[in-house]
C-alpha cells in the first residue's frame, strides 16, 4: 500500500468526558467490536479504583500501567483506528489538553442523566479553538435519564454547535426500547447484555412500522413526534461543518450493554477525516510526503526510578516510521536511532513496526526527547501548537537538605520537561523555586517523585502567587521596563521564557492597564 493509501485510512482520536460517564465501558467496547480484544474486563481491570484517585500512590501506578494502554491500535472495515486514551482526573487535564493537539477528531461521552458536565466544558473549548470535530455519544440510555431534546439543547448551548441526531432513543430506563436509526430509517431494538457483538440486534425497518408503534406504544409516539420535530427544525447533516467543528453528529445509547457502540465505530470510519496537513513554522507539512516527521506530544516517565527512563509518544506527522531509521531532533539537531518502540495494544504486531501519519509511536529515551520537539529524517521543522496552560496554584520549594539542591534543580527541570508540573525561576535573587499546577494533586505527585526518583526531600511551602500571564512585547525595551518595575513578580519557565506572577485578577489588571505596550497571554505555545 502506498504512503498516501496508509494515510487515507487512518483515523485518530481522543475520548473526551466527564469521570464517571462511561469512557472506559465505551472504550473498552469500542475494542471489543473492532476485534482488538477478546474478553470485556480486560480494560477496565487497568483502571484503578475511582475512590483512590485522590491517593497518589495510585496514581503512581496508573502512570506505569498506562503508557501500553494510553495508545490503542484497532483496526475495523479496513480502517486503523487510533483511539488517544487521556488522563480521567482533572488535575491532570493540562496532559490531557495536549493529547488532543494530536488528534484529528473528538469522541465525548455524556451521561445522560447528568448531562454536559464541567470537566467536559473545558476540554470542549479545546477542541473548539482547534475546530477539532467532534461526534458524541450519549449513554446509558438503559436508566432514567434527562429528556433527549433537553440535552440536545445542553449539548449546542455549551458547544456552541449544532447537534445533529443520527439516532434517535425510544423510551428510556425500564421502558427503553431502542434506538431509531433516522438516516437509515430503521430502529434497532434494545436487549440488556454484554454477549452481543456487532450488528446482531433485532431491526424493525420504517419509522411508520405498525410493529414498532404496536410494541412500543407511548415510548414510541412520544420518540415519533420528537423525530419529526427534529426532522423539522434541526439542521442537516454537513460533513464540511462537521469537520470545521461546527456540527456534531450524536449517537445515543448504553455502552455497559454494547448498545450504540457499532454506530459510533461506523461514524469514526465514515465521517471522522483522515490525517491533514500541519502547519509548521516553515511550511505545510502534507501527511502522504516520503519523509517522516513526528511531534512529541506526551512525555511520560516509566516506572523504574533507577533507570529513570522516559517514554516520548510521538504522532506521526508525515511520512513513513521504519524501526531503526536515523532520526533528527530538530531542537537539538542530535541524531537518534530509536529501535525498542514501544508496543500498544494493538491486533497485529506489524502495525508497530512501521508507522504513518496519524499513527502514535512511543520512543524510550533519557531525557534526549522533550515536550514539542520534532523528529524528521533531517530537515529542521518546528510545529507549534503544543499548548501550555498558566498555572492557577502556586507553591514554593525548598530543599530541605541544603547538599541536595543541585538534584532538586535536575529533578525539577526533568519534572518541568514532562508537563508533570510548571516550574518558574524567580529574576530576582535569592527566590525560592516555584511550581505552578493546574490541579492541586499535581503537586503532591511532583514531591513523591522528587522523592523516590530523584532522593530528594522536597518542602512545599505556600506562595503568594495565584496566577501567571506569559509576557512578550513588541518592543524589546517595553518589556525591559515592565520587567524592571515589576522585578518581584517576573519569573522564567523551563523554557526561559518570560512571566509575570500576580497574587490577584486586580494585580494583573493594573499591570495591564499601566502597561498597554505589554501582551499577556494565559497560554504559551511550545514552538
Ligand atoms: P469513566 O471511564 O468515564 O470514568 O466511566 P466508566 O466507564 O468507568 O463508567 C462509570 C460507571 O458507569 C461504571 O459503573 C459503569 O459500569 C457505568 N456505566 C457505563 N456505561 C453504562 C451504561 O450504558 N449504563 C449504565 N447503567 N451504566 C453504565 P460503576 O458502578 O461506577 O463501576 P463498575 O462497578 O461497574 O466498574
Amino acid at each position: 500500500m502506498s504512503i498516501t493509501q496508509e494515510v487515507a485510512r487512518r483515523r485518530t482520536f481522543a475520548i473526551i468526558s466527564h469521570p464517571d460517564a462511561g469512557k472506559t465501558t465505551l472504550t473498552e467496547k469500542l475494542l471489543l467490536f473492532a476485534g482488538a480484544i477478546q474478553i470485556a474486563g480486560s480494560v477496565k481491570a487497568r483502571k484503578a479504583s475511582r475512590h483512590a484517585s485522590s491517593d497518589w500512590m495510585e496514581i503512581e501506578k496508573q502512570r506505569g500501567i498506562s503508557v501500553a494502554s494510553s495508545v490503542m491500535q484497532m483496526e475495523y472495515r479496513d480502517c486503523v483506528i487510533n483511539l488517544l486514551d487521556t488522563p480521567g482526573h482533572q488535575d491532570f487535564s493540562e496532559d490531557t489538553y495536549r493529547v488532543l493537539t494530536a488528534v484529528d477528531a473528538a469522541l465525548m461521552v455524556i451521561d445522560a442523566a447528568n448531562g454536559v458536565e464541567p470537566q467536559t466544558i473545558r476540554l470542549l473549548q479545546v477542541c473548539r479553538a482547534r475546530n477539532t470535530p467532534i461526534i458524541t455519544f450519549i449513554n446509558k440510555l438503559d436508566r432514567e435519564v434527562q429528556e433527549p431534546l433537553n440535552l440536545l439543547a445542553e449539548i449546542e448551548s455549551h458547544l456552541g454547535m449544532d447537534a445533529v441526531p443520527f439516532s434517535w432513543p425510544v423510551g428510556m430506563g425500564r421502558s427503553f426500547g431502542g434506538v431509531f436509526d433516522i438516516r437509515r430509517d430503521r430502529m434497532r431494538i434494545f436487549r440488556a447484555g454484554q454477549e452481543r457483538r456487532g450488528n446482531q440486534d433485532d431491526l424493525i425497518q420504517g419509522l411508520g412500522n405498525p410493529a414498532i408503534a404496536a410494541r412500543f406504544g407511548d415510548a414510541f409516539v412520544k420518540a415519533n413526534e420528537e423525530i419529526e420535530l427534529i426532522n423539522a427544525a434541526a439542521p442537516a447533516f454537513d460533513q464540511s461543518a462537521f469537520l470545521a467543528g461546527r456540527q456534531t453528529p450524536v449517537f445515543f445509547g448504553s455502552a455497559i450493554n454494547n448498545f450504540g457502540v457499532q454506530e459510533v465505530l461506523d461514524a469514526l470510519v465514515d465521517l471522522a477525516p483522515k490525517p491533514g496537513s500541519r502547519t509548521a513554522l516553515q511550511r505545510e507539512v502534507q501527511p502522504d510526503e516520503p519523509k517522516f516527521s513526528g511531534v512529541v506530544f506526551k512525555v511520560q516517565a516509566n516506572m523504574d526510578p533507577a533507570h529513570r527512563d522516559r517514554v516520548a509518544f510521538v504522532r506521526v506527522s508525515s511520512g513513513r516510521f521504519d524501526r531503526g531509521m536515523r532520526l533528527k531532533v530538530s531542537r537539538t539537531g542530535k541524531e537518534m536511532r530509536p529501535n525498542n518502540v514501544v508496543s500498544f495494544l494493538s491486533q497485529r504486531r506489524e502495525l508497530l513496526d512501521q508507522a504513518y501519519a496519524g499513527d502514535v509511536i512511543g520512543i524510550p529515551n533519557h531525557g534526549v526527547l522533550q515536550l514539542g520537539d520534532v523528529l524528521t529524517e533531517g530537515e529542521n521543522l518546528q510545529f507549534t501548537g503544543l499548548p501550555f496552560f498558566a498555572p492557577e496554584l502556586f507553591q514554593a520549594v525548598e530543599v530541605k537538605d541544603p547538599l541536595r539542591i543541585k538534584q532538586l534543580r535536575i529533578g525539577l527541570t526533568q519534572l518541568g520537561e514532562e508537563g508533570a508540573i510548571q516550574v518558574f525561576r524567580p529574576e530576582a535573587a535569592g527566590g525560592a523555586l516555584l511550581l505552578g499546577a493546574v490541579g492541586q494533586l499535581q503537586f503532591e505527585v511532583v514531591a513523591h517523585r522528587l522523592k523516590h526518583e530523584y532522593g530528594v526531600e522536597a518542602r512545599l511551602m505556600p506562595s503568594r502567587y495565584n496566577m501567571a500571564r506569559w509576557i512578550t512585547a513588541a518592543d524589546p525595551k517595553v518589556l525591559r521596563k515592565f520587567m524592571d518595575a515589576n522585578a518581584a513578580n517576573i519569573a522564567y519557565d523551563v523554557v526561559d521564557a518570560v512571566a509575570f506572577l500576580a497574587s490577584s485578577p486586580a494585580q494583573l489588571r493594573v499591570a495591564q492597564e499601566l502597561y498597554p505596550g505589554v501582551e499577556f497571554h494565559a497560554m504559551r505555545e511550545h514552538g
